[in-house]
């Protein structure tokens, strides 16, 4: 039988600018993403008969949320496999099988990475044979965030984040991740930005120049200046300890502390290897870190192996 293996990375939002809710529920963004090496891993094999599957593994529990992700037709992956098949008429069955390592509602798309794997794993087993480009419009029906986790590297997220434009971006960069006890909902994040902004006049968001200056220039310690997300309210609003995590990222000398997406995952800049322990090390013994992670980016997006 037919089989293959596709790497997809998390993602971070280096900037998130959040609009006025649209009459579709979702939001207008400006964002600035780049893919980071934290990746899970699919291996999808064909079947001889229609039936698609789904086995979820994974080596460390981070949230209880973990053991929540469907493994039916609700799981993000079999959606995108179904979706490829539909949209193609070429396919069969397949049983996907998936080791995480993202954060489950960590903020880092997860489950968005899942299904740009499974994309990609099942246009290779079932030799669909849909190019890049064509893939990338299929996953923007999937989540906001699937089209960048194929696209992979630095890029601009537009519309509900699924309209990816390109970036002049230099530099590899160190991150710190400090992964939180509990999972957060994207959505009640977002509805928690609504009641908090509710009457408020909310501009369309833009990237700031300050950030697409320090990416070109290629200068950590500008970017980590410029870092923004228009969440933080929000998701601090839901879970308030976040702010002692941020605090003590900063303290260690971060160049930068956001939320990353809608949260809880906090992320730190640090300016090299050595300084990326240091921050590392400091948060390891906070209460409201569940794990600790370094991490680069960019990296590419999701890929066969
Ligand atoms: O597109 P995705 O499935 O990742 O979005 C998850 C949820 O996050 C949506 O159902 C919506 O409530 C919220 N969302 C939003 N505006 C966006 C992206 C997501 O309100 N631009």
């Amino acid at each position: 039988m037919s089989s293959a293996t596709v790497r997809a990375p998390a993602k971070v939002n280096l900037c998130l600018g959040v609009g006025p809710v649209r009459a579709d529920g979702y939001h207008p963004l400006a964002t600035v993403y780049q893919a980071v090496d934290l990746h899970d891993e699919l291996r999808a094999v064909a079947r001889d008969d229609d039936l698609i599957t789904v086995t979820m593994h994974s080596d460390i529990d981070l949230h209880a949320e973990a053991a929540a992700v469907p493994e039916d037709d609700d799981n993000l992956a079999v959606r995108a496999a179904k979706m490829l098949r539909e949209a193609t008429g070429v396919g069969g069955g397949v049983d996907l099988s998936i080791r995480k390592v993202i954060p489950v509602a960590g903020g880092m798309a997860g489950g968005s990475a899942d299904a740009a794997a499974a994309l990609v794993a099942c246009n290779d087993v079932w030799g669909a044979g849909l190019s890049r480009a064509e893939l990338e419009s299929l996953a923007g029906r999937l989540g906001s965030d699937v089209p960048f986790l194929l696209h992979g590297g630095n890029a601009i997220g537009g519309g509900r984040g699924e309209t990816i434009s390109p970036v002049l971006a230099r530099g590899s960069y160190h991150w710190v991740f400090a992964m939180a006890h509990e999972g957060l909902s994207t959505a009640a994040v977002y509805a928690e930005f609504d009641r908090l902004n509710d009457g408020d006049r909310i501009p369309e968001p833009t990237v700031p120049d300050a950030l697409l200056a320090a990416l070109r220039a290629g200068d950590p310690e500008a970017l980590g200046a410029a870092l923004s997300n228009d969440l933080t309210e929000a998701a601090l609003s839901l879970r308030p300890e976040l702010d002692d995590t941020l605090s003590i990222g900063i303290d260690a000398g971060a160049l930068g502390a956001i939320l990353s997406g809608s949260g809880p995952t906090a992320l730190f800049l640090a300016s090299d290897e050595q300084h990326s322990l240091d921050i590392a090390f400091a948060l390891s013994s906070a209460a409201g870190c569940a794990d600790v992670v370094q991490s680069r980016g960019p990296v590419a997006g999701a890929r066969l192996s």
